[in-house]
This record gives structure tokens, C-alpha cells and sequence, in this order.
């Protein structure tokens, strides 16, 4: 069954949208997409043989595959420019989504929308997309399954200027769901006090500047907690 974070993935596409779901395992997303009717062409592809069987076996079942097209390969290679005007990346590290991007380079002028769930490295992906003719537009915080998940939908536009805090938390993300967000927080506080903590009992020293960066680090988390 399609996960919550999938389903808000795939509400991001708009009706008419050409898409193509990079990494696609199961085709939840294709799937979803077809059974809500919003009349997308859908290409779906993954790296790898096993997670596009995967794919295949669960378009069968729901008497689908004729509704998607399926190939193999890495990142935007098997895709033809100017073929998908909206890209949907999930469930990879955010170094990974980036140099897929940045690989992708031919196909960035025909890309308006970028739907991106990375699983860690957020904040050099952040900086990637701003800083290469995309704005971020809508964001989403979700927990699944123990996991925090950050979404981010970049488009097409004008240069967004931002600060570090952006980086890290977006432009809008916090606000969307202020109960996940503080849970957010509070994790990252948690595992800076924690390296504190194993650093001290290790008995290994920490320069005092070193320990006010994490002090800092957590007011600053604090601060941000704060105004939701
Ligand atoms: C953890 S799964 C995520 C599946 C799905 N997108 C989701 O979010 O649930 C990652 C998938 O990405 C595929 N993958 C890894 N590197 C890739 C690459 N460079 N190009 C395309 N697919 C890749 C893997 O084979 C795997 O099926």
C-alpha cells in the first residue's frame, strides 16, 4: 500500500505533467498517479533490474503496465531531453539526488518542477537548487515509520535569496506542521547533546570553542522552536 510520503510526492504533480520518478522500486508512484486520474504520461526508472521487476509486477497486478513506461539506468541517462517536464527523486541521499541533477544537466531547461525526498544531505541539496535557476516553492515535513522525511518542490524561477537557516529548514517547512516540527527540533537537540555527552564520557577533550559552537548550535535550535 502507498505510504503517506508517497502520496504527498505524488499530489505535488499537476495535472497534464509529463513525469518522470527516478528510482522508482515498486511504481507506488506511477500508480497512484494513474489510479488518481491526472492524466500524466508517466515514465518510471531505477538503477537497478530488481526494483524495476518490482515495478513491473506491481503495475501487473493492478492491470497497469501498459500505462507506464519502464526503463532501466541511472539517473536522467535513459530519459531523452525535453521528454518529462517534471522529475520526482525519493528515498535517496541528498548528495545522490544532486549529482543525478547534475549529471542531468541537458535536461535541466526542459525540467519545470523538481519533487525531491532526500534522506539525508538536505542542506547541500538545498544550496544546489538554489543556486541553479530553481526556487524553492513548497515543502513538507512528515514522520513515517520513525523517520523524519523532508520534501522539497523546487520551480523554475527567479533567484530566492536565502541565509543558512534556510538551508537547513527551508522557507516554509516548519510552519506546515508546527506538532512535527518542535518533534524535529527536539531530535536534533537530542543528538547534539548526545555527541556532547560521548565525547565528555570518552574522556576525550573538546576544545572550549568547539563546545560553544554546539551550545550555539542548540540555542539556535531553541530559538527556532520557539516560534512555531
Ligand atoms: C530506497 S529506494 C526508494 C524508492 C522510492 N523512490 C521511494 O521513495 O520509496 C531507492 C531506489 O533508487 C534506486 N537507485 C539508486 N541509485 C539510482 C540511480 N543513480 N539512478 C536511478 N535509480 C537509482 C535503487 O535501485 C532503489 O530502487
Amino acid at each position: 500500500m502507498i505510504s503517506e510520503r508517497l502520496k504527498i510526492l505524488a499530489n505535488y504533480v499537476n495535472k497534464n505533467d509529463v513525469v518522470g520518478d527516478i528510482g522508482t522500486d515498486h511504481g507506488f508512484i506511477p500508480i497512484y498517479l494513474i489510479e488518481n486520474k491526472k492524466n500524466n504520461r508517466m515514465i518510471a526508472s531505477d538503477l537497478n533490474e530488481g526494483p524495476l521487476d518490482n515495478a513491473k509486477k506491481e503495475l501487473s497486478l493492478k492491470g497497469l503496465l501498459d500505462e507506464v513506461d519502464l526503463r532501466i539506468g541511472s539517473g536522467l541517462d535513459p530519459y531523452k531531453p525535453g521528454e518529462i517536464d517534471t522529475v520526482i527523486i525519493a528515498g535517496m541521499g541528498g548528495n545522490l539526488i544532486r549529482t543525478i541533477l547534475i549529471e542531468g544537466k541537458k535536461h535541466m531547461e526542459y525540467l519545470n518542477k523538481l519533487i525531491l525526498q532526500p534522506m539525508h544531505g538536505v542542506e547541500e541539496l538545498r544550496r544546489w537548487i538554489l543556486n541553479n535557476g530553481f526556487r524553492i516553492t513548497d515543502e513538507d515535513l512528515l514522520f513515517e515509520n520513525n523517520i523524519f522525511y523532508e520534501i522539497i518542490v523546487a520551480e523554475k524561477g527567479e533567484k530566492q535569496e536565502y541565509d543558512e537557516t534556510n538551508l537547513e529548514f527551508g522557507f516554509n517547512m516548519l510552519n506546515k506542521n508546527p506538532e512535527v516540527s518542535k518533534s524535529f527540533l527536539d531530535m536534533k537537540i537530542q543528538k547534539i547533546e548526545k555527541i556532547v555527552e560521548d565525547i565528555e564520557s570518552h574522556g576525550s577533550s573538546m576544545s572550549q570553542s568547539r563546545k560553544e559552537q554546539f551550545k550555539d548550535r542548540i540555542k539556535h535550535y531553541y530559538e527556532v522552536r520557539k516560534c512555531l
